[in-house]
């Protein structure tokens, strides 16, 4: 990883979500002046709706290369994606169904076809995408995460083997707490990412904030996060950074 994490605490999240959005555009615009394109994975969860409603304003939105654009997810729920638990709705009704995106450029996880099924397929999709040869790893240009309050990220659940994978982009995992399968980008797929930008509010998750970053924790997934040759950056509000003092 280049360099610390890059902490910036907003008073709350309209404020985080505010900066959140702005970081979007600001990678966005660079990336498509380097290489023509920007390729992000989004995070599931509550917390990034705003933001992503925020880039769907014609303020932040207009900004925004949406043509050169390429949305691919950090994770989903083995669900359709009609289904109010899917991540992909979650993105598709707060900025995608907003947003001049080509069809094409949407690559969401398959969460109605079988977990093992809905993996192979994924990582077939990104590897064509990238056009990756066997052992090489993708360079997605930004990558939003979630917290989990048991320090999960992703679909990286404390405990689970989806964590040790070493050579798979996408694996299925099964989650004992929430007794279902989930779909997610394995570490070293994360950790190739040029830009990771977590997103977290709420005081229930500063205690994990503070093992993530203070006490690298290496029992937590989200204290693994460490991009190999990339930025890695927190974007919490003033409740979720409360333990973060002292
Ligand atoms: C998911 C996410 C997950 C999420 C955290 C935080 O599919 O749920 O990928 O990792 O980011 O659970 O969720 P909240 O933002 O709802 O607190």
């Amino acid at each position: 990883m280049t360099g610390p994490p890059e902490i910036f605490v907003a008073k709350d999240i309209q404020d985080l979500s505010r900066n959140a959005a702005t970081e979007f555009v600001r990678l966005a615009q660079r990336s498509v002046e380097a290489a023509g394109r920007f390729v992000v994975a989004l995070s599931g969860g509550s917390t990034p709706k705003a933001t992503y409603s925020l880039l769907a304003s014609a303020e932040l939105g207009s900004r925004v290369p949406w043509t050169q654009t390429h949305f691919f997810w950090g994770d989903e729920r083995c669900v359709p994606p009609d289904h109010p638990d899917s991540n992909y709705r979650m993105a598709y009704e707060s900025l995608l169904s907003k947003v001049p995106v080509p069809a094409e450029n949407i690559h969401r996880i398959e969460g109605e076809r079988e977990p093992e099924a809905a993996a192979a397929a994924y990582e077939r999709t990104i590897r064509d995408f990238f056009r990756l040869g066997v052992s090489s790893w993708p360079r997605f240009d930004l990558i939003f995460l979630g917290l989990g309050d048991d320090g999960h990220t992703a679909s990286l659940f404390p405990g689970a083997a989806a964590r040790q994978e070493t050579r798979r982009l996408v694996v299925a995992t099964y989650v004992e707490k929430l007794k279902t399968h989930r779909i997610t980008l394995t570490l070293p797929a994360l950790n190739r990412a040029a830009n990771i930008c977590f997103l977290v509010v709420g005081e229930n998750k500063a205690p994990m904030v503070r093992k993530a970053l203070r006490e690298k924790s290496a029992q937590l997934p989200a204290a693994q996060i460490a991009p190999v040759d990339g930025r890695l950056a927190w974007f919490l509000d003033e409740a979720a950074a409360s333990a973060l003092h002292g």
